[in-house]
């Protein structure tokens, strides 16, 4: 249960990365491949995203929780489930998320995760060996509820089949506790839930509260997100 700017005090190698951006990265890249995008490309910056629409990605780029000028598409789960993305190769940039998986590339495997996918992804990762680190993307390195709230999900699903390797999990599980029977209802106190209530996108946070409506998990194969084959 990090945020990025604490990967550097982990060693990686051999090691599952579950990346998570309950609002809204992660939550896309889950819907967009559950919906038809045939491969996701997480790049960091603006320009590496238009580069890839020069040869014919679909760009979608957010910055501060809103769609960036240019770009074909924003950063809501919505936009990836329209028919103009079914088949496509997406290249996207957001403010958090993009960064939070291109700073875990040294895990053996990354993985995607969203309330969207959790059952899905609980079940694979019980099935694994290999310690799990779940890199919360936060907001601009500093921590956010929502991601957080994830992980204690997730670990309190893993709780009889992993060690807890500090305190952090078992912060995350009380809190998850706590907001298990009203997600959406804990959520939209999160200063990113406020940041995108302003920007009107408040079904964003209620589509992204829901757990376990999609199977598939996006894994990281060379520089692209494809299902995982289970
Ligand atoms: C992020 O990268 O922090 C989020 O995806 C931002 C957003 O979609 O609003």
């Amino acid at each position: 249960c990090l945020t990025p700017d604490l990967l550097h005090q982990y060693d990686l190698d051999g090691k599952i990365a579950v990346i998570v951006d309950i609002l809204r990265a992660t939550s896309c890249m889950v819907s967009g491949l559950a919906n038809g995008v045939k491969e996701i490309v997480p790049v960091s910056t603006l320009e590496e995203c238009l580069a890839l629409q020069k040869i014919g990605y679909l760009a979608a780029a957010e910055r501060e929780g809103a769609k960036a000028n240019g770009f074909d598409m924003g950063n809501s789960p919505f936009e990836y489930m329209e028919e103009k993305v079914k088949g496509q190769k997406v290249a996207v940039t957001t403010t958090n998320g993009t960064l939070a998986l291109n700073k875990s590339l040294a895990a053996e495997q990354i993985l995607v995760g969203a309330f969207l996918n959790i059952a899905a992804l609980t079940e694979y990762l019980k099935t694994q060996t290999e310690d799990v680190i779940i890199v919360c993307a936060g907001w601009k390195g500093k921590f956010n509820l929502e991601d957080t709230l994830f992980a204690g999900a997730l670990c309190y699903r893993l709780r009889d089949q992993f060690e807890f390797a500090c305190d952090a999990p078992l912060a995350a599980e009380a809190m998850y506790l706590q907001a298990q029977n009203d997600i959406f209802g804990y959520m939209k106190n999160s200063s990113h839930a406020k940041r995108l209530a302003k920007l009107n996108v408040i079904k964003d946070i209620e589509f992204c509260s829901q757990e376990s409506i999609y199977d598939v998990i996006p894994v990281l194969v060379g520089e692209s997100l494809f299902p995982l084959e289970k």
